[in-house]
C-alpha cells in the first residue's frame, strides 16, 4: 500500500477537482489535477495546429512537455513548460478534443509516469479517471465521486457561462454524454470505479460535505 496517497476519480463534472483541491488543503497534502495534464497536452496540440489524427506527433508533444507544481499562495498551480496555462484549459475547444488526446497510448504512458513519480513522495491527492484503478492501485485511500448527468452538466454549464463562454445547456449535456462514453469505453485505462474505492454521490451534497466526508475517512485511517 502507498501510504499518504489519496486517489479521487469520477466522471466529468462530478466535482472532483474542487473537492480534491480542498481535501489537499485540509490535509496539508500536495494536489495534482491529472485531468489538467491531459487538457494541457490537448491545448498544446490545438495551438500547434497538430491534427487530432496525428497520433505519433501528439505522443511526442506529451513526451516533451514538462510539468511542475508551484504553490505561490497556498494553492497548487500546475506549470506546463514553466507557464501557468490554467485559464485556457477549460475552454470548449479543449473540452471537445481532450478525450481523443487522452486515448493516445504514448500520452498516457508519459503522464502516468509523472503521476506515479509524484505519488512516491507521499502526502498527495491526485484526481482523475484511472488513479485508483490503474495509476495507483495501491493508494491508501480511494474515492469515486459521481452525480447525475443533469447535475454534472449543470455544473459544467455554470462554469463555462461564468468564464464568459457562449454555450447552451443542451450542448453541454451532449458534450458531457459524449465524453462519458469515450472515457468509459476506451481500451486503455478507462473510467472505472476501483472495487475498493468509496463511492460518493455528490448530486445532492454541498462541496464541503463531500470534502468533510473524505477528510474524516482519511484522518481515521492515518
Ligand atoms: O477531469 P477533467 O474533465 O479535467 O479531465 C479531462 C479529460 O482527461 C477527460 O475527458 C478524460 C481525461 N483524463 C483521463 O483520461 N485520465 C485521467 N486520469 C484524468 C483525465
Amino acid at each position: 500500500m502507498i501510504k499518504g496517497v489519496i486517489a479521487i476519480d469520477g466522471p466529468a463534472g462530478a466535482g472532483k477537482s474542487t473537492v480534491a483541491r480542498l481535501v489537499a488543503k485540509e490535509m496539508g497534502y500536495t494536489y495534482l489535477d491529472t485531468g489538467a495534464m491531459y487538457r494541457a497536452i490537448t491545448d498544446k496540440v490545438i495551438r500547434s495546429g497538430t491534427s487530432l489524427l496525428a497520433a505519433d506527433e501528439i505522443g511526442k508533444i506529451a513526451e516533451e512537455t514538462s510539468f511542475k507544481l508551484h504553490k505561490p499562495n497556498g494553492d497548487y498551480i500546475l506549470l506546463v513548460d514553466d507557464v501557468d496555462v490554467s485559464e485556457r484549459l477549460r475552454s470548449p475547444e479543449v473540452n471537445k478534443s481532450v478525450s481523443v488526446v487522452a486515448e493516445n497510448e504514448r500520452v498516457r504512458m508519459a503522464l502516468v509516469a509523472i503521476q506515479r513519480e509524484l505519488a512516491k513522495q507521499g502526502e498527495v491527492v491526485l484526481d482523475g479517471r484511472d488513479i485508483g484503478s490503474f495509476v495507483l492501485p495501491d493508494a491508501q485511500w480511494k474515492f469515486f465521486l459521481d452525480a447525475s448527468i443533469e447535475e454534472r452538466a449543470k455544473r459544467r454549464y455554470e462554469e463555462l457561462v461564468e468564464k464568459g463562454y457562449q454555450v447552451s445547456y443542451a450542448e453541454v449535456v451532449e458534450e458531457v454524454k459524449v465524453r462519458d462514453r469515450k472515457d468509459s469505453t476506451r481500451a486503455l485505462a478507462p473510467l472505472k470505479r476501483a472495487d475498493d474505492a468509496t463511492l460518493i454521490d455528490t448530486s445532492n451534497l454541498e462541496i464541503m460535505e463531500v470534502v468533510d466526508a473524505i477528510v474524516s475517512i482519511c484522518r481515521q485511517g492515518a
